[in-house]
This record gives structure tokens, C-alpha cells and sequence, in this order.
């Protein structure tokens, strides 16, 4: 049944399968039984352990963005260097296997990546259904923030519009309004969920609002449709309902994409944000933000601009060959190779090798030059970044393949795609919202030093 087969995998779908048509509680209901356990494990884990040590700290640590360094706790999900990344145990693979689709849809979908890295169970039909009924019900935009997407100039950059439309979204806190009242702390993960699924509602309506002001100014905007799902619902919203194969994409693309371990430049930024007890909207809006470097989520959009130059410069006749010498044209001029490497993987990302497999069963996908392309660039530029000598990770990570397949089904605006990725990490950093009030985590206070502070540690 599993395309791999772990050992969590197949206990969560056992449990899965006996009850999958039986279970109908909320997430929230299912957060209550799940709550209390992990905070006694944390308690063990605090008063058993503390003094354990899980690694040391180098001087390269310091000075080379920490990586490596074994600092954060992350619940939903943990990245290996080799297998890529696995959701409370499950590969995508497994996930493929036992997270519910959509009604007549084939991949999974967010509301179900949502429940499994939430409670790390996974759904039954009817939760799914219910979720996303929920979600749904509580999509549409407030007045407040429709006048301000549509006061900014379609030229702002669409991820610093979602960013300002999440931040003002705040306006709606009820963590925020439950703190200025005074609640305990063992409250907070309540109101944190509650304004998580809020906003998470409200994101497929917010960013496809961005989408219509800055692409299609003036035409109308359907309104939430209570029978579809969340990826459902953003389909329809930019204009693409009648696409199944793209909404099935985005579906996949959304859902796998949703969390990718906590030391990534957006998860670690929520994350610190988060710990200060600023808002669910405030700290995903800070993520939002380091989601928009080019290092991070804009590759997205770099890659496909890069491979389109590439198609341009390199005409009709594209070979192994040529594609060898364009990467080696890119390198020498000093740039990197977009969509290659990462800062934790040592393998294809098998987010990456999912999205070619869709490509794979879509004869108007393999047929499409621009797939081609990146299908080509994969075979050889491996074998260039090593010979280059430089990357840690000479292999495509999933932007190397998220682009080409939009602008296949027409959603060719790539200055776009990044707030696709920001639609689809709130999965994640929202959860991992959720769990640190959940756990009561303090604020986080690193140690910095001066390059002076570490020569005289050295010396003593
Ligand atoms: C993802 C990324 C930021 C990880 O950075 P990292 O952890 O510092 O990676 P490495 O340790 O392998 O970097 C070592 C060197 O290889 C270079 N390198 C890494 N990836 C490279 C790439 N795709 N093309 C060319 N050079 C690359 C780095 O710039 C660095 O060079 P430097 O020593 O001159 O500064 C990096 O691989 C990159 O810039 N990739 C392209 C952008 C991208 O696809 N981002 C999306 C990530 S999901």
C-alpha cells in the first residue's frame, strides 16, 4: 500500500483505517486530547534531560548562519539530509497513500497536510470535509483590508502586498484580544488556533484579491464557495476553477510545500516573532517577508525567469550540451544556479521528484518546452555544480520544478509565485504557532559575540 514503507507509516494508517469513516471530532477537539501529552513529554524531557547535549557549538556556527546547529524545536516535521523531509513521520509518499483528496480530486490536500501537522493524525473523509466546510465559512475578506489591497499600486512587489494584508489582518486577533484581557497561559494555544484557522481561511481570498488588482484589474472576484475546499476555493479565485489539472497541482504543490522543518529563513522568522507573543497575523506576516528573499521563496520566480532566458538564448535546437554551457555562463558571471542546492539536503528533494511525477502523467505537461526544459536542466547540471565545486547540495530542491508547470496551465505571471509558496507554508508555521504557546516556549535570546568575544574565548 505505502510507495515507502516506514514503520510510523504504517501505524498511522492502520489507526487511519479503522476508524477512517467513523471519526467526525473537530481539530480543535482532537488538539485538547493531543495537548496534554506532548506538554508532559516536554516536562520530561525538561526536568530528565536538560543537561543532555545534543552537539556543540563552532566557531563556523557562529559565523556561518548556524547551520547545522541543533537549536529549535519544531513539532510537525523534521528534514533529513538524505530521505528530505517527512510530516510526523510520513513521507510525501506515505501522505500520497493516506491523507484524504479532494471530492473528485486525486492529491492531497491542505486541509488534510493541515490536520496531520497539527495532531499528527491523519483525517478521516469526514474531518477533512468538515474542515475545510469550516475554513470555507469564515473565507471572506473583512471591507477593511479589500480598500487596502486595492489602495496599493499594482507595482508593489504582490509578496510585500500579502505581507501588509496578514499584518493588518491582526486587526481581527483573538489571541490579542484575549491577552490584553488577561487570560492564562495555558489559554494561549486556544486563541492561537483559533486566529490561525482564521487566517488561514482568509489567505486563498486575500492573495487572489493581490493576484486580480495587480494582473486582471477591474474583473470581477467570485465569492468563497462553502462546498470546496481551501486550494479549491484560490483556483476559482484567480480565475482557474475550470482547470482541474492546475487546481490539482496547486493542491499538491500547496500541501507538500507546507513545511519544511523550523530552521528556514520564513519558519525560523515566524518562529522568533511568534515567541514574543506578537499575534498569529504578525508573526506569519514576518515570515512572509523572509519567505521574499530570492535565497529562499523568490526562486520560485528566478528559476522560471532564469530557464525562460535560457530557452530564449539557446533557440529551438536545446541540447545536453548547451544546457552545460548556459549553466557554466551563469556561473562565471558569479550568480547562482537558481533552484539548485539547499541549505539541509544532500539529495534531490523529493518535494521536487513529486512534482515531476505529476509532470510524468500528463502527456500536455512533457510536451510543454518549458517542462522540457527543466527536465533537461536536471539531467546535466548535477554533474556542472559539482564539477563547479562550490555547493554543499548540487541537486534541484523543489523551486527547480514549481514554476514550469503554472505557466503551463497559464499563470504565467512568475512575480506571482512566491505568494503561492507564502499560501502554502502558513500550514507549517502556523502549526508550529499553535504548538509553542501550546508548550509554553519562552521568548528565544540567542548569544551573539563580537569577532573579538570569540578570539578571546578561543584563548581561554
Ligand atoms: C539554497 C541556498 C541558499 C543554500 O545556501 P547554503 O546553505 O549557503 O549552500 P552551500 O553551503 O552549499 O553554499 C556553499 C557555496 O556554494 C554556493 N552555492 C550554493 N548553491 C548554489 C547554486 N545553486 N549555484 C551556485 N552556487 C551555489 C554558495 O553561494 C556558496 O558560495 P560562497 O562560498 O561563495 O558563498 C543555495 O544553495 C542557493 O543560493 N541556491 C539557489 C537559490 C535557491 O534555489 N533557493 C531555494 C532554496 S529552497
Amino acid at each position: 500500500m505505502f510507495r515507502s514503507s516506514s514503520f510510523a507509516a504504517r501505524n498511522l494508517a492502520k489507526t487511519c483505517s479503522q476508524r477512517r469513516f467513523a471519526s467526525t471530532k473537530t481539530v480543535r477537539e482532537v488538539l485538547e486530547e493531543v495537548v496534554p501529552k506532548k506538554q508532559l513529554q516536554l516536562k520530561q524531557l525538561k526536568t530528565e534531560h536538560s543537561q543532555a547535549v545534543l552537539g556543540e557549538v563552532k566557531v563556523e556556527h557562529v559565523v556561518g548562519g548556524m547551520r547545522g546547529l541543533k537549536s529549535m524545536l519544531w513539532e510537525a516535521s523534521v528534514l533529513d539530509p538524505l530521505e528530505g523531509i517527512r510530516f510526523h513521520g510520513l513521507s510525501i509518499a506515505d501522505c500520497q497513500n493516506v491523507l484524504p483528496a479532494a471530492p473528485g480530486g486525486k492529491e492531497i490536500i491542505a486541509e488534510s497536510m493541515l490536520w496531520l501537522l497539527l495532531t499528527g493524525k491523519i483525517p478521516t473523509e469526514a474531518e477533512t470535509r468538515q474542515l475545510s466546510r469550516q475554513l470555507a465559512e469564515k473565507g471572506e475578506l473583512p471591507e477593511y483590508i479589500e480598500k487596502l489591497l486595492d489602495s496599493l499600486p499594482p507595482t508593489l512587489h504582490p509578496m510585500t502586498q500579502l505581507g501588509m494584508g496578514v499584518a493588518a489582518l491582526n486587526h481581527e486577533s483573538k489571541f490579542q484580544a484575549a491577552y490584553e484581557r488577561g487570560i492564562k497561559k495555558n489559554e494561549y494555544w486556544q486563541y492561537a488556533l483559533e486566529d490561525s484557522l482564521d487566517l488561514l481561511a482568509r489567505l486563498p481570498a486575500l492573495a487572489a484579491r493581490i493576484y486580480r488588482n495587480v494582473y486582471n484589474p477591474g474583473q470581477p472576484l467570485p465569492k468563497v464557495n462553502k462546498d470546496l475546499d481551501l486550494v479549491g476555493n484560490y483556483a476559482n479565485m484567480l480565475g482557474f476553477g475550470d482547470n482541474h489539472d492546475l487546481t490539482e497541482y496547486l493542491r499538491l504543490y500547496i500541501a507538500i510545500h507546507g513545511d519544511h522543518e523550523g530552521g528556514n529563513a520564513s519558519a525560523h522568522t515566524s518562529h522568533l516573532v511568534g515567541s514574543t507573543l506578537a499575534d498569529p497575523y504578525l508573526s506569519y506576516a514576518a515570515g512572509l517577508y523572509a519567505l521574499a528573499g530570492p535565497l529562499h521563496g523568490l526562486a520560485n520566480q528566478e528559476v522560471l525567469r532564469w530557464q525562460m532566458q535560457m530557452q530564449k538564448e539557446l533557440g529551438d535546437n536545446i541540447t545536453h550540451d548547451s544546457i552545460r554551457e548556459s549553466l557554466w555562463k551563469t556561473l562565471k558571471s558569479g550568480q547562482v544556479v537558481p533552484g539548485y542546492g539547499h541549505g539541509v539536503l544532500r539529495n534531490p528533494d523529493p518535494r521536487f521528484m513529486a512534482l515531476q511525477q505529476f509532470c510524468d502523467t500528463r502527456p500536455s505537461l512533457l510536451q510543454d518546452p518549458i517542462v522540457q526544459l527543466v527536465k533537461k536542466t536536471y539531467e546535466v547540471a548535477p554533474a556542472v555544480l559539482k564539477e563547479h565545486g562550490k555547493t554543499k547540495n548540487p541537486y534541484p530542491n523543489v523551486d527547480a520544478a514549481s514554476g514550469c508547470v503554472l505557466y503551463h496551465y497559464g499563470l504565467t505571471q512568475f512575480k506571482y509565485y512566491t505568494v503561492i509558496f507564502g499560501v502554502s507554508r502558513a500550514l507549517g508555521c502556523l502549526t508550529q504557532y499553535v504548538w509553542s504557546r501550546a508548550l509554553g516556549l519562552p521568548i528565544e535570546r540567542p548569544k551573539s559575540l563580537s569577532m573579538d568575544a570569540i578570539e578571546k574565548l578561543i584563548k581561554e
